[in-house]
């Protein structure tokens, strides 16, 4: 493991005083991390220094063919003061298997985690300690060659920045309104929607425009052959409960592997329930709604953690789901979830790491 230089700040930023309305990456701490690549050099020279503006070419492969990875975890600090990360492997995990899709070089693990883990000491003061709140931690990779021909770059910048957040929705666990998107999609099998990066929001963002004209907060996307099989909600996995059974996508290549989806299934066959992960069509969902079978829905992610759906929509029927309030099972793995994450809830599985 490479030992990381650090340049402390002088002039540390005052801190958000309100923890009730922090929002979602809007602040960011003092401080970051930066490791280059080179072919000659491989991953070299960490650094954490002051948070601030960096300075790249305009020809910057990453501003035209958008070469870049991204994760999203975040840091809880408990009430015995110990700070927390949840399943810090699983997300570095999928960041070198986004890396490998996206021909950008694997990042060593170790150096993945300790940068992490110290630039989180170095700002632990800036981890809200009210309900509901954490710190998210943002790693990316961006492709610096200065250069416009399609080919990989040569050579990278890996950053890691901090923000503390509340709720990812302003309405926070209150269930949403969802459109079910029959025109455009996020996602096909081979292409890149199971690598977390860049390429697969923007493409998410015309859907979403439409859904919000429309009145609903976010779009379920159906698969980019068939049209007909449910994949993912917003950007966030989807669950639903279907006559006692929990059913939710299977992986397929165009959906992103979750590590709060794992989790949600994990806990959920814990506690005994049933549950399936395979093809559910937009069919099979109507029916379940008409018949009244399905009794909850809910997506799943790190910034919202659990995401309540009171309704969705597809074409011109309307669907409310249960009574469209919070489900059973939706706030029991809200509650469990959060409360591993936070030192609440007894950590049986080894989740979090100190
Ligand atoms: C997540 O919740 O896991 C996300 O990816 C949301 C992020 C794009 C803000």
């Amino acid at each position: 493991m490479q030992e990381i230089k650090i340049e402390r700040t002088t002039a540390p930023k005052a801190k958000p005083t309100d923890e009730s309305k922090l929002g979602f990456g809007k602040i960011f701490t003092d401080h970051m991390y930066v490791m280059e690549y080179n072919p000659q050099q491989g991953w070299h020279d960490p650094k954490i220094m002051p948070y601030q503006e960096i300075s790249l070419e305009p020809s910057a492969m990453v501003f035209h063919y958008g070469q870049e990875m991204f994760e999203g975890m975040k840091a809880y600090k408990c009430e015995d003061g110990r700070i927390l990360l949840f399943r810090p492997n699983k997300n570095i995990e999928r960041a070198n298997n986004s890396n490998r899709r996206l021909c950008i070089p694997e990042i060593p693990e170790d150096d993945f985690l300790n940068g992490i883990k110290t630039l989180v000491s170095i700002d632990a003061d800036w981890i809200p300690t009210r309900p509901g709140t954490s710190l998210y931690i943002r790693p990316f990779v961006i492709a610096t060659d200065p250069f416009l021909g399609v080919r990989p770059s040569n050579t990278y910048k890996f950053i890691i920045i901090l923000s503390p957040v509340g709720a990812y929705y302003a309405s926070g666990l209150d269930p949403v309104k969802i459109w079910i998107e029959d025109d455009y999609v996020r996602a096909v099998r081979g292409g890149i929607g199971e690598a977390k990066t860049g390429g697969n929001y923007v493409a998410s963002l015309a859907a979403q425009m439409k859904a919000h004209d429309e009145g609903y907060s976010q779009v379920l996307w159906l698969d980019g052959v068939e049209r007909k099989y449910i994949e993912e909600v917003g950007a966030m996995n989807i669950f639903f409960k279907i006559n006692g059974t929990v059913v939710t996508p299977m992986l397929n290549g165009s959906i992103l592997p979750g590590v709060t989806r794992a989790s949600c299934i994990d806990l959920c066959k814990k506690w005994g329930l049933p549950v399936e992960e395979r093809r559910i069509s937009v069919d099979e969902l109507v029916e379940a709604a008409r018949t009244g079978a399905l009794e909850e829905c809910w997506g799943s992610g790190t910034a919202a953690v659990i995401s309540p759906v009171g309704h969705l929509r597809f074409e011109d029927e309307v669907m409310q789901i249960a009574d469209g309030g919070i489900g059973e099972v939706s706030q029991k793995l809200y509650d469990t979830v959060t409360g591993i994450q936070t030192g609440k809830v007894e950590d049986t599985l080894g989740w979090t790491v100190e």
